[in-house]
């Protein structure tokens, strides 16, 4: 029998293989399910065997480590910034500066301007040491457990490196991720993040290296130094770059037009000008183009100054932006009670479209800008839709404006506001008293996820709250025919249609019941999680923290709110009326004999139109056997469930991955066995 030494060397030599692949060379070699077996056995291995766990092992990626206060560490280096150039002719007068210091034929190099943040990443023999923010420069902190879990970050080098070495590159949140991020806080009814890279920002400085694990950032190499200077042992920059993609670190080479060498000014204008019309195909944003002298020597030639490099340049992309005058601010009241303050702006046409509001997102943001009522302030759209505050035309402000003094109490309600510490949000506590939060819980309990109750949509939540009819879920079941006919905009029809909603609605299962009441934290999937696991409301009621944290993904944050939430009497009493009404609160008996783990560890991808099913029927009994739904076929694509008309995209995609592909039929009988 192999050694344990040797089992935990092999494991973590296929992971990190496996991981590479993925992250890097965007390529996947390994299910999911045969991934997270395997790292499984190893964290238990390492869990019997505490001598022979690595500090870089694959199972460091899930993070876990806790950083209370970030360590302050030096750079060898420093790290500098660039200077900007925003015209063709600066670009000019940059080059001729360049000539005039060196009798040498320059070569360039131009990489994208990725919008992140900058880290500097120390290997040792291979291994990764240490990871540093920027900071001021000269120091920065010290960020090494979160940064080990960045997948595309390799804990362990490969191929032929340098013994030791220090890359640097920018750490960044891809959109596709930011977006999933935002919509989980929405669904939860939380503030979303303005930007990727201050999220990127923050994230990187998070005090839990777990929930680091959970956001999905990656990091893009863009320099390469060993010895106290640069890599020596190649040419030039891209010389460099080129062996660093060797050793297993993400860089732009072999990407479509990430990098490229220039022999002159006007190749670098092509490349500025391709990616300031197709940066938003990114799957990350960009601010600009750097150019870099190749050459190692003439770098060194041409050193620095004080704050940048005289060998680099970066010519950042306009922005779209717009002056205008801040006519006022006024405050929001979310569903949870967060308050989100709202600049109600002189309307001012932009990218095509008029502005007349951005959110300023809470009082931080306020104080950061230091914007004032009257100001004539910086609108830009950047890669997002909602248009941002960038900042105040400090020489067209009015001697008269004043600091804006933040709201003390509830717009809505008049209740003193709290801001809890670490959170950015100020929040009114009025939960059973305030309007906006009132309505909120309503209009989510009503919404397509959760109970989807046919002809009753958020405006006659506010029309039956304002006319006293309803302040609560449970009232909705207690209206009457002639409380709705009396209503303005309802007919017969109309009034049948909602009553008849309302009794359809209490066939909705339990995991959407259980989503709808509005549990802060327990999203759709969250509940899924807790209904299969519970089976009924009485169990979850009943269920401690302790037991919540043991729940397959649910954390200390999730199981203090559920806990929370029914430690409530008044929402352990809306429950019982809820059940009184005959909602569903358990799974049913059909739920109990579908629940099994046949599908566990598979990946169905569901394309076209099908004849005994629908869509979120199979989606649904591919979930209750154990597996699981993606929307996009991968190699990690167990089976593709294929339908009619489905799309010519996606068949060719899984024909070229050899996935297979399987009929409705088919699937019926996968699953009868
Ligand atoms: S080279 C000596 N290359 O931009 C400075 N920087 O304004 C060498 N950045 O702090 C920097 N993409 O965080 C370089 N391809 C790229 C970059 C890049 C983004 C950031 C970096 C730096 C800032 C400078």
């Amino acid at each position: 029998m192999e050694s344990v030494e040797a089992e935990i060397k092999a494991l973590t030599d296929e992971l990190n293989e496996a991981n590479h692949q993925y992250y890097v060379m965007d390529n996947s070699v390994m299910s999911d399910y045969d991934f997270d077996q395997k790292l499984k056995r190893l964290q238990q291995l390492e869990e019997e065997n505490h001598a022979l766990a690595d500090e870089n092992s694959p199972t460091k990626r899930v993070g876990g480590d806790i950083t209370k206060k970030f360590k302050s560490v030096k750079h060898d280096i420093p790290m500098l910034s660039l200077a900007n150039t925003y015209s063709k002719e600066e670009l000019e007068e940059w080059e001729a500066r360049n000539q005039k210091l060196t009798d040498d034929k320059i070569t360039y190099v131009c990489e994208l301007k990725y919008d992140g943040v900058a880290i500097g990443i120390k290997y040792k023999n291979g291994q990764l040491l240490q990871a540093v923010t920027r900071g001021d420069g000269s120091k920065g902190e010290e960020v090494t457990s979160n940064v080990k879990t960045i997948r595309s970050i390799p804990l362990q080098l490969r191929g032929d490196y340098p013994e030791e070495l220090e890359i640097r590159g920018e750490i960044f949140y891809p959109l596709a991720n930011f977006q999933k991020l935002n919509e989980e806080r929405e669904e939860l009814g939380e503030a979303t993040f303005a930007n990727p890279r201050n999220t990127a920002s923050g994230t990187l400085k998070m005090q839990d290296s777990a929930v680091v694990a959970g956001r999905g950032l990656d990091c893009m190499l863009y320099g390469v130094y060993t010895n106290q200077s640069n890599n020596k042992e190649y040419p030039g920059h891209y010389e460099s770059v080129e062996a660093a993609a060797t050793w297993g670190i993400k860089t732009p080479v072999g990407k479509p037009r990430y990098i490229a060498i220039c022999e002159n000014i006007d190749q670098i204008m092509d490349f500025v000008n391709h990616w300031d019309k197709q940066r938003s195909k990114l799957p990350f944003e960009i601010d600009g183009v750097v150019v870099k002298i190749n050459d190692y020597r003439i770098q060194e030639e041409l050193g620095f100054t004080a704050k940048s490099p005289r060998w680099a340049i970066s010519y950042k992309f306009k922005a779209e932006a717009a002056l205008t005058r801040l006519n006022e601010i006024t405050y929001q009241v979310g569903r949870t009670g967060a308050i989100t303050p709202v600049a109600n702006l002189q309307p001012v046409s932009l990218a095509g479209t008029t502005v007349k509001r951005a959110s300023l997102h809470n009082a931080d943001q306020i104080e950061k800008l230091d914007i004032r009522v009257g100001d004539f302030v910086y609108v830009e759209k950047g890669g997002e839709i909602i248009p941002k505050i960038t900042g105040v035309e400090l020489s067209k402000r009015d001697l008269l404006v004043v600091p804006v003094e933040y709201i003390k109490n509830c717009p809505e309600c008049g209740t003193e506001l709290i801001r809890k510490e670490g959170e950015a949000q100020h929040y009114c506590q009025n939960v059973l008293g305030c309007p906006p939060q009132i309505t909120g819980r309503m209009q989510h309990f009503i919404s397509r996820k959760a109970m989807d109750i046919d002809g009753l949509g958020s405006e006659t939540i506010e029309l039956l709250f304002q006319e006293t009819l309803v302040k609560s879920p449970a009232d909705l079941y207690e209206l009457t025919f002639e409380q709705l006919i009396n209503l303005e905009r309802f007919a017969e029809k109309s009034v049948n249609n909602l009553l008849s909603g309302l009794v359809a609605s209490k066939q909705v299962r339990f995991e959407r019941v259980l989503y709808g009441i509005g549990i802060r934290f327990v999203g759709e999937t969250v509940a899924k999680k807790l209904a299969k696991h519970y089976k009924s409301i009485d169990n979850i009621i009943a269920a401690s923290q302790e037991e919540l944290v043991n729940v397959d993904e649910i954390g200390d944050k999730i199981a203090e709110s559920v806990v929370g939430f029914f430690a409530d009497e008044r929402n352990i009493q809306e429950v019982e009326r809820l059940k009184a009404h005959g909602l569903q609160f358990e799974l049913s008996e059909e739920q109990l004999a579908n629940t099994t783990n046949k599908l566990e560890g598979l990946t169905f991808v569901i394309s076209g139109v099908f004849e005994m099913h629908s869509r979120d029927e199979l989606k649904a009994m591919i979930e209750n056997n154990g597996g699981k739904n993606s929307s996009s076929i991968s190699k990690n694509t167990s089976y593709l469930i294929r339908g009619d008309n489905m799309g010519p995209s996606k068949l060719a995609k899984a024909e070229k991955l050899e996935v297979k592909m399987i009929s409705e039929m088919e699937f019926v009988a996968l699953l009868n066995g």
